[in-house]
């Protein structure tokens, strides 16, 4: 997939998204190493903590189906500002991919791209658990 077409993918999963709470869609395309690409939408919920982001959702679709070794992540929003992903979502890339390529697109369909090494500086991950 090219990467118009992976950034195409997701601004297709914005009418996809639950938000009756924020009324604020994001839309996620999760590539692969192999190339395959894993797609996500924010999901809402009343108890809005069970709320589940974008990128997350792609995360599990794609490890659930045994895909770990992400490379890029295009993440679209119809806001002015880029859709940055949250500190959670950060988080949880890094577990699998600190070298992922992130493409932040606003709803004008522009993008900035970010390592997301510069987007979660001194990440924590199971290194970290070895230093006892
Ligand atoms: N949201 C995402 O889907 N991804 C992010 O990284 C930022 C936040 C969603 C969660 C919630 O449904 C809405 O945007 C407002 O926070």
């Amino acid at each position: 997939m090219t990467r118009d077409e992976l950034k195409a993918a997701a601004v297709a999963m914005l009418d996809r998204a639950y938000i009756p709470y924020s009324h604020f869609p994001v839309g996620a395309a999760l590539e692969c190493s192999d190339g395959t690409v894993f797609t996500g939408c924010n999901i809402e919920n009343a108890g809005y903590s069970p709320t589940i982001c974008a990128e997350r959702t792609a995360v599990a679709k794609a490890v659930s189906e045994g895909h770990r070794d992400f490379v890029r992540i295009a993440i679209a929003g119809k806001s002015k500002d880029y859709c940055v992903p949250c500190g959670v979502c950060r988080q949880v890339l890094q577990e699998f991919a600190p070298d992922i390529e992130v493409i932040c697109l606003n709803g004008a369909g522009e993008e900035k791209t970010f390592s997301l090494k510069e987007l979660l500086p001194y990440g924590f991950d199971h290194t970290w658990l070895e230093t006892t």
